[in-house]
């Protein structure tokens, strides 16, 4: 039986995947190194250094900046996708979520917050949505990032409920991966490889579909 639901935040929630993108091309060109979307795909999911680390190899630039640099270029990103996200409020959930959400609370399913993202429970407090959920899993906590497994584990235990009454939902691979080696059922959103269950857009994630896949 579903006794808990965790979600990603960035393109699951909201369409804050959109400006993580726009923050880090900006990034790019002040170093010269351009990249699309279709690169961008594989920066959705990981950690801040991460991401930086797979941009600065994309441009062979990886040991042309110190530790203090790239430091420096996190926080660059970070201040300029946080000026670009000032003004997100209610109307910027993803179609489907809010009716998700009332549903899972009227039902009493649990939900988290598994999201690598340590600026989550600010974007959360600006949707307006951050009540729902009955925990947030401190990306910092965990020792492997997606697509390891560790964030949606540790999501099943801060909740106390088994990963087999669990379900994960995501809008990225390495989110995918990380949901099936946790051995939860998965929930991919867009265009993805491996989900158990796949939509292509949240509007078409809906409490009793979401139920009638997990029951199959
Ligand atoms: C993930 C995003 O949710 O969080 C990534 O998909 C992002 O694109 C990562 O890099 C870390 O986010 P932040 O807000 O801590 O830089
Ligand atoms: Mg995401």
């Amino acid at each position: 039986m579903l006794k808990a639901i965790a979600f990603d935040l960035d393109g699951v929630l909201t369409d804050t995947a959109e400006y993580h993108y726009l923050a880090w091309k900006e990034l790019g060109k002040k170093i010269g190194i351009d990249f699309d979307r279709e690169f961008n795909e594989k920066l959705k999911g990981i950690s801040r250094g991460e991401s930086l680390e797979l941009i600065l190899a994309l441009g062979d630039q990886q040991k042309a900046y110190t530790p203090e640099e790239k430091t420096e270029m996190m926080v660059w990103k970070n201040d300029l996708y946080i000026e670009l996200i000032q003004n997100i409020t209610k109307k910027d959930i993803l179609p489907g979520i809010l009716p998700l959400l009332e549903a899972l609370k009227e039902n009493n399913i649990k939900m988290a917050i598994a999201s690598a993202s340590k600026n989550a429970p600010m974007i959360l407090e600006k949707l307006g949505i951050i009540s729902y959920f009955d925990t947030i899993v401190d990306p910092s906590s965990i020792a492997n990032g997606k697509p390891f497994p560790d964030i949606f584990i540790a999501a099943s235990e801060q909740l106390n409920i088994p990963v087999s009454q669990m379900i994960g939902i995501e809008d990225s691979q390495a989110g995918i991966t990380s949901i099936n080696d946790s051995q939860m059922f998965s929930v991919g959103v867009g265009v993805l490889e491996q989900a158990d269950y796949l939509v292509p857009s949240t509007a078409e994630l809906n409490f009793d579909s979401i139920i009638a896949q997990f029951n199959n």
